[in-house]
C-alpha cells in the first residue's frame, strides 16, 4: 500500500472508495457536519440522520457515480483505541467495500480533534484488520485489497497537516504490518511453528530490518547452563532454543537506555506430565504470544528507528509428554544456579522465563526489564479478555505501562507483589517450587516466582497476557491472535523511558 496526501478537495470527484470518518454528537443531536454529508450522499439531512447516527463501528455505504463513499461512525468520544477498532472491523468484515484506490477524507465539520492520532489509528486498524488466519487452506488465493502492492491510500485534509498526517499514517502502517506478521506466527500450528522456526523467523527479521540475532541451540543452552529451559524441553523431539536479539538506535546505542524484553516462547503447551484437559488444548499453540510481542516490538522499533537500545530474549520450547519429560517432584537447576522443585509441569512458562530473566539481567545490565507471557489461567479468570495483569516493583514503570495501555487500548491493570504471596512458593526440598499447590492467587504467585529470578533488579515489570494474546477476533469463527503487545510497548518506548 502506498500512502499519499492531497489537499482538501471536492470529495465527489474522488474515485475508488472514500472512507469518511464521522464523530457522533451527544444523545439526540445529529452527526457532525450532517448538511455537508447529506450533500455528498445526494440526500436530505432528515433521510441521512434516520439512517446513520455515527455510532462506533457503524458503516454507511453510499454508491456514487465514480466510486463508493463509506461514512464510518467514530462514536461520540473517539480516541485512538476506538478508531483503531472501528477500522480493524471495517477491513476485516467489509472488505467488499474496499478497493485498490482508497481515500481517507477528513471533513473538518465531521472529523475528531487530533487528526494525526486518528490518522495513525485508521491506517493501523485498516492494515491489522487484513489478518487472514486461513493461510493453510489449499485454495487461499484471496488477497485483501488493502494489502495489494498497487493499492494507494490518499489522505485528504488541510494542507498544513500534510507532514504530520503522512508521518502518522506511516507509523500506523509500519505497526500494522508488524502486527500482521506476528499474528500469523501466533496462529501458526505447532507442527509448523517449532522453536527452530521461531529462530529462523527472528534471524530473517534481523537481517531484513536491521537488528542483531543470535540463536542459542541446545548445545549452547547446555554450555551456558540454561537448566530450567532445558528441563521443559527435554520431553519433546524438537530441541529448545534461546533467541537473543539486540537493536541499537542511533549512535550505536551509546547513551541510550537499555531495555530488556523477555517473551515466553512455548510453541505448544500440552501441560507435560501434568497434562491439560483436551477441550481447547489446540489453543495452546498460542502459548508463545509473549515471544511474538517481543519479536514484533524489536522489529517495529528497528523499522521506526526508535532511539532505544533493546535486548529481546525469547526462551522457546515445546512442553510435551514423553518418557524423558520432566516429572512432578523433580528438582531442576536454572541459569541463576537456584534449584527449583517442579510441582506441576504445566507451570512451565515461569521456568523458561526464570532463565530468560536471569540471562538478560546478568549479561546486559538493562535499566528496565519487562517480560510478557501467556502465563496463567488465573489472570484470565481475573480480567477476562480485556486486560493483561501487570506486576512491577517500580511504581513509575507501572504507571508508564498503564498510561501506554490506556492510550493504545492494549490495557494493563496492576496486581500486588506482597511478600506474603511468596511464602506459598517456598519448597521443603529446593530453593523454590513452581506452584503453590493452592487454587488461589495463581497469577500473583507466578509473578512472585519470577521475582525470585530478577536478582533484586529495581525496575522490572511482568505482564501476564494469557487473556489478551489470543481470543475472539473479527477474522474467523474460532479464536485467533490479537497482536497484543507491539503497540503497547512501542507507545511505552516512544514515551521516553524514565531511567532512575
Ligand atoms: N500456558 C498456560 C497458561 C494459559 C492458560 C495461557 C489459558 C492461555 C490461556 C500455562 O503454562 C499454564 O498452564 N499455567 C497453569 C499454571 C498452574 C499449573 C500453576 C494454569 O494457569 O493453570
Ligand atoms: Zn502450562
Ligand atoms: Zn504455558
Amino acid at each position: 500500500m502506498q500512502i499519499k496526501f492531497q489537499p482538501s478537495t471536492q470529495p465527489n470527484q474522488l474515485q475508488g472508495t472514500t472512507i469518511l470518518p464521522v464523530v457522533q454528537l451527544p444523545e439526540g443531536q445529529q452527526p457532525a457536519g450532517l448538511a455537508t454529508l447529506a450533500t455528498l450522499c445526494d440526500t436530505t439531512t432528515d433521510v441521512l440522520a434516520q439512517r446513520f447516527t455515527a455510532a462506533t463501528q457503524e458503516i454507511f455505504p453510499v454508491v456514487r457515480p465514480h466510486g463508493l463513499l463509506l461514512l464510518v461512525g467514530l462514536g461520540s468520544k473517539p480516541d485512538f483505541a476506538s478508531t483503531l477498532k472501528t477500522c480493524q472491523q471495517l477491513a476485516a468484515k467489509h472488505d467488499k467495500f474496499l478497493h485498490s484506490e482508497l481515500t481517507l477524507q477528513w471533513l473538518p465539520s465531521a472529523a475528531p480533534d487530533n487528526l494525526s492520532l486518528h490518522t495513525e489509528a485508521v491506517v493501523n486498524g485498516l492494515v491489522q484488520g487484513c489478518h487472514n488466519p486461513g493461510v493453510y487452506k489449499t485454495r487461499n488465493d484471496r488477497q485483501h485489497p488493502i494489502l495489494q502492492a498497487d493499492t494507494t491510500l490518499t489522505i485528504v485534509s488541510d494542507p498544513a497537516q500534510e507532514t504530520a498526517l503522512l508521518d502518522a499514517a506511516h507509523q500506523g502502517r509500519i505497526i500494522g504490518e508488524t502486527q500482521l506478521r506476528i499474528m500469523a506466527l501466533v496462529d501458526a500450528p505447532a507442527n509448523f511453528k517449532t522453536p527452530a522456526h521461531l529462530a529462523q523467523y527472528a534471524t530473517h527479521a534481523g537481517q531484513t530490518y536491521g537488528f542483531n540475532v543470535q540463536v542459542m541451540n541446545k548445545e549452547a543452552l547446555e554450555a551456558n547452563g540454561m537448566h530450567a529451559l532445558l528441563a521443559v524441553g527435554q520431553g519433546s523431539v524438537v530441541p529448545p532454543a534461546m533467541l537473543v536479539m539486540e537493536y541499537k538506535g542511533k549512535a550505536n546505542g551509546n547513551g541510550l537506555p537499555t531495555i530488556g524484553l523477555v517473551g515466553k516462547g512455548v510453541t505448544f503447551d500440552t501441560g507435560g506430565i501434568s497434562i491439560k484437559p483436551s477441550a481447547n488444548m489446540h489453543y495452546m499453540k498460542s502459548d508463545m504470544g509473549g515471544a511474538a510481542a517481543v519479536l514484533g516490538t524489536i522489529e517495529a522499533a528497528a523499522k521506526l528507528q526508535l532511539p532505544v537500545h533493546l535486548v529481546g530474549i525469547v526462551p522457546t520450547t515445546e512442553n510435551c509428554i514423553d518418557a524423558l519429560a520432566v516429572k512432578p517432584g523433580d528438582v531442576i537447576s536454572s541459569y541463576s544456579g537456584k534449584s527449583i522443585e517442579v510441582i506441576d509441569t504445566d507451570a512451565e512458562g515461569r521456568l523458561i522465563l526464570a532463565d530468560g530473566l536471569s540471562y538478560v539481567i546478568r549479561n546486559y545490565h538493562p535499566q528496565v526489564v519487562i517480560d510478557l507471557a501467556t502465563l496463567t489461567g488465573a489472570s484470565v479468570r481475573t480480567f477476562g479478555y480485556l486486560a493483561a495483569a501487570l506486576f512491577s516493583n517500580d511504581d513509575q514503570l507501572a504507571h508508564h505501562l498503564a498510561a501506554a495501555g490506556q492510550q493504545t487500548g492494549e490495557r494493563v491493570w496492576p496486581l500486588p507483589l506482597w511478600d506474603e504471596y511468596g511464602d506459598d512458593m517456598k519448597s521443603d526440598v529446593a530453593d523454590i517450587k513452581n506452584f503453590s499447590g493452592k487454587p488461589v492467587a495463581g497469577a500473583i504467585s507466578a509473578a512472585k516466582f519470577l521475582e525470585f529470578f530478577i536478582d533484586q533488579h529495581p525496575s522490572w515489570a511482568h505482564l501476564d497476557i494469557a487473556g489478551v494474546a489470543f481470543g475472539d477476533m473479527p477474522y474467523g469463527k474460532g479464536k485467533t491472535a490479537s497482536g497484543y503487545g507491539v503497540r503497547l510497548l512501542i507507545q511505552f518506548l516512544k514515551g521516553g523511558v524514565i531511567v532512575h
